[in-house]
């Protein structure tokens, strides 16, 4: 994102991933008082740098981002330096905005001398960018951009996005983008048509992650959910009875992020399951009642788990909803009472507003309004953000037949680094398409 750096008595040249390259010229003399923009970057008297939004750029900000040969390894713009290599009181001796070329669509840069004799050119719009969009704009990847998310309720998520098995087996990145486009959309979806064998859905996570392996629990790296006990371990999920939504080992720490749930076998007309946008009614609780809402962001609450076999115990303190701190966006959702969730010995006031928080999040939660419901059918694989869906079902007549399921999960990064790599892919063809 920015260009490059040296120290200003060398010539210099831009990152190996850029370029453009640019001549040394004299910082000192070109530092004028008062404001003057490029792309809306301003420099005022003292050598104090705003960007485009106002917002003012502090020293260490800007050297971070510099990108440099003395500042980060060029195949990978990783920094070589530690926070305490630079000068505590890091400050600004020159800033100076590039002039306009003839054509007026050359990059402009800002040039910045430190005051431990390093000089940065950055890319302004870069900087403002960034800036701007802190969570779309990265440093060793510029296009950090995840899909904004679509909450839904019944009325707006009934049609779950589906795929089919042959077109995702094809590995063509333009489908691995769509189904991950998908999940960081809404969140879910059903892949149509997997083969019913053992084993396949740690397969296909893997297909789908490019991770060589799933995320295991002591179930293993595969779960089965039947009518009967998988071995000697127990849950309430291995039985016939309904599930009230809920999420998949809040108990966990991290929480694994995106469960695939494959059914290999459903001879039951019964056991329809059901999904509910969690950050949906975590809205719907914040519009509400904005205390609701914040006494279940900050009570960490005890989620445990006793292995299955009280052979151990699976302990996790985290609180029911888990929002971004900069920009107040939910990223997750805990909830599932046979997990636990215990609310520490409160003040009896705190207390009582947690009580009357969780119960009614826990009425929107199984608010008709906001559930999906389908059948799922054998060779249906579905998908979900564990984070963010949760999941249940109705209750089965195992005298109807036989119901296999058998699940398996990932961590949150190994589907939004597959989205990326399939974005990068795709645009790395159409670059050399183009070049053609
Ligand atoms: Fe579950």
């Amino acid at each position: 994102m920015s260009f490059s750096c040296e120290r200003r008595d060398k010539p210099f040249r831009t990152s190996s991933r850029t370029s453009l390259s640019l001549t040394m010229w004299s910082v000192k003399s070109t530092v004028r008082a008062g404001r003057f923009a490029c792309r809306q970057i301003s420099v005022e008297a003292g050598n104090v740098v705003f960007g485009r939004s106002g917002k003012q750029f502090h020293p260490m900000w800007l050297r971070e981002r510099c990108v440099g040969p003395a500042s980060v390894q060029q195949e990978t713009l990783q920094a070589f330096r530690q926070p305490h290599d630079f000068p505590a009181d890091l400050g600004i001796v020159s800033a100076q905005v590039s002039p306009l070329s003839d054509s007026g669509v050359a990059p402009r840069t800002l040039t910045v001398g430190f005051t431990d004799g390093h000089v940065s050119v950055f890319d302004a719009d870069a900087l403002n960018n960034e800036a701007d969009d802190f969570a779309a704009c990265g440093i060793q990847q510029s296009d950090i951009k995840c899909p904004d998310v679509f909450m839904w309720d019944k009325s707006t998520g009934s049609d779950v996005p589906r795929l089919s098995y042959l077109d995702v087996a094809s590995g063509q990145p333009e489908v691995l983008l769509k189904l991950t486009t998908h999940l960081l959309r809404y969140g879910h979806v059903i892949v149509e048509g997997v083969p019913s064998r053992d084993g396949e859905v740690a397969a296909f996570a893997r297909v789908v992650s490019g991770y060589p392996s799933v995320r295991p629990t002591n179930w293993g790296p595969v779960f089965n959910v039947r009518s009967y006990p998988d071995a000697a371990l127990k849950d309430l999920s291995y039985t016939a009875e309904k599930l009230s939504p809920h999420v998949d080992n809040p108990y966990r720490n991290p929480n694994p992020g995106f469960q695939f749930l494959h059914v290999l076998e459903n001879e039951c007309a019964s056991g329809e399951s059901l999904a509910v946008d969690g950050f949906m009614a975590a809205e719907q609780l914040r519009l509400e009642s904005p205390a609701f809402f914040k006494t279940l962001c900050q009570t960490d609450v005890r989620w445990e788990n006793d292995g299955g076999d009280r052979s151990t115990a699976l302990i996790h303190f985290a609180p029911m909803l888990e929002v971004d701190k900069s920009t107040g966006k939910l990223t997750q959702i805990r909830y599932s009472p046979k997990s636990g969730g215990y609310c520490p010995a409160l003040s009896m006031e705190e207390a009582d507003t947690f009580f009357q928080a969780r119960r009614r999040f826990a009425e929107l939660l199984h608010a008709e309004s906001n559930t999906v419901r389908f059948q799922m059918v054998k060779g249906d694989l579905w998908i979900f953000n564990n984070l963010r869906l949760l999941h249940g079902r109705g209750e089965f007549n195992p005298n109807e037949g036989f119901r296999h399921l058998q699940g398996s999960y990932v961590d949150a990064d190994a589907v939004t680094s597959a989205f990326f790599r399939a974005k990068y892919a795709l645009k790395a063809s159409s670059d050399s398409d183009s070049d053609a």
